[in-house]
């Protein structure tokens, strides 16, 4: 066992980790213990991250495959929720943060670690989520954010110090982009996309054709879903990890699930990001189709103020908190019944729900149909009417009132005797 106090640090393998390795070990004296989280990034070979972490210095390098639990422990909720931040963001860098801030304290505990170390910057919204989540899971633990603190401005700066620091670092040119990503879709950001008048260079897409490649013909697709989680595709079952790589895969086949928005960070800033969820945006889309069948209209208005606020609060950091823990409480109860398949259609970049059913319908056909079938009873409307309209057939009276001239009182007071008759 090392002397040395350990850091754990969050590692991806590429420039800024691999100098966090470096500055953590010769300006803070510590030992490091990388940890890479395998949420289905598309990595280089995760046996060449290990070996440059050992090769930057770390003690040790532990790769953990983090990818079923996240499906099912995060991504159903992500799932239960139609998660959209600002109605739109799928929260892709979002959900992986707490998972792997699990595994960093975890493996913190593991090497009596009183440290944890990450390589985001002081501007966006990760930093926020791995300390929020790492000290709400081990209030006792530091954090070190080498990022935030050293004086390397630039990529060359940061090249520099690690030539320096005897540090063999890639050579290659940086990419022009900020990328992250896992099983539930890619982000997208810097270089020209920091300018929101550009339009998205074809080269940053990576999961998606663009529509105009997409074949010529729509991909017919059946999801089915079994207490809100997808269990089969076209009667085939499968894991929900495996249907979120195929419908990864249908989806963006087709050209579907690019999203270019300006996005609100926590820090204040207002961010453009450019993201593709190709599968992601599809479960969900057939997921709020199964609910407006089988959810009764007070429960599923409720729960659409109620998604956006969990959506909020995971976006914000909070993913660990006692708000997050009760809303899943009540989404949870949601999902008992969110049990049916949803046919879907593929086309030229667009996604369209084309049929559901489900054993727990809450569509009627004689109570919704216009033909001979009907069982509405037609009659009863006129009392619903009435009464329903009453409270704001008194207001408008009083409203009147308040605002006639006075020669028309007289119609107004008649009116009134009529109605409260
Ligand atoms: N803006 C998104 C979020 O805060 C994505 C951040 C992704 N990070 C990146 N390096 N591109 O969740």
């Amino acid at each position: 066992m090392s002397e040395k106090e350990i850091a754990v640090l969050a590692y991806s393998g590429g420039l800024d980790t691999s100098v966090c390795i470096k500055w953590l070990i010769d300006e803070l004296n510590l030992d490091v213990v990388a940890v890479v989280g395998d949420v289905g990034q598309e990595h280089s070979g995760l046996e060449k991250v290990k070996a440059r972490a050992l090769a930057s210095g770390a003690i040790d390098c532990i790769v953990v495959d983090m990818r079923e639990e996240y499906a099912d422990e995060y991504l159903t909720c992500a799932l239960a929720t139609n998660a959209l931040y600002e109605n739109k963001y799928p929260l892709l860098s979002a959900l992986s943060r707490p998972v792997i801030s699990k595994h960093l304290v975890n493996v913190a505990h593991q090497f009596g670690a009183k440290y944890i170390a990450h390589g985001c910057t002081g501007k966006g919204n990760d930093q926020v989520r791995f300390e929020s989540c790492v000290l709400a899971l081990d209030p006792s633990l530091k954090i070190i954010a080498p990022v935030r603190e050293w004086d390397l401005h630039t990529r060359n700066e940061e090249m520099e110090w690690a030539k320096e620091h005897g540090l063999e670092v890639p050579t290659t040119t940086a990419k022009p982009y900020s990328i992250d990503d896992n099983i539930w879709g890619r982000a997208i950001e810097c270089g020209v996309l920091e300018n929101p008048w550009n339009e998205p260079p074809d080269d940053i897409w990576e999961m998606t054709v663009s529509p105009q490649e997409a074949p010529d013909e729509p991909t017919y697709v059946e999801v089915e879903f079994k207490g809100g989680v997808p269990c089969a595709i076209d009667g085939k079952s499968m894991s929900y990890l495996d249907v979120i790589y195929k419908m990864n895969e249908v989806a963006g086949s087709n050209g579907f699930g690019r999203l270019d928005l300006i996005e609100d960070r926590v820090v204040g800033v207002k961010s453009r990001e450019c993201y593709e969820a190709p599968g992601a945006l599809a479960l969900i889309k057939a997921h709020q189709a199964l609910e407006d069948m089988v959810l009764e209209r007070d429960l599923l208005l409720f729960k659409l103020g109620a998604e956006q606020k969990w959506a909020e609060i995971v976006y914000s950091a909070m993913y660990f908190s006692p708000l997050k823990v009760a809303l899943d409480a009540f989404f949870d109860e949601t999902q008992k019944c969110v049990t049916g398949v949803v046919r879907m259609r593929f086309y030229k970049g667009n996604c369209d729900v084309v049929g559901v059913k489900s054993d727990y319908s809450l569509y009627d056909y004689g109570l919704a149909t216009y033909d001979a079938d009907d069982s509405f009873n037609h009659d009863a409307a006129k009392g619903f009417i009435e009464l329903t309209t009453l409270r704001n057939r008194v207001w408008s009276i009083n409203r009147h009132k308040m605002d006639a001239i006075p020669e028309q009182m007289a119609d107004v007071d008649s009116s009134v005797d009529e109605f409260s008759k």
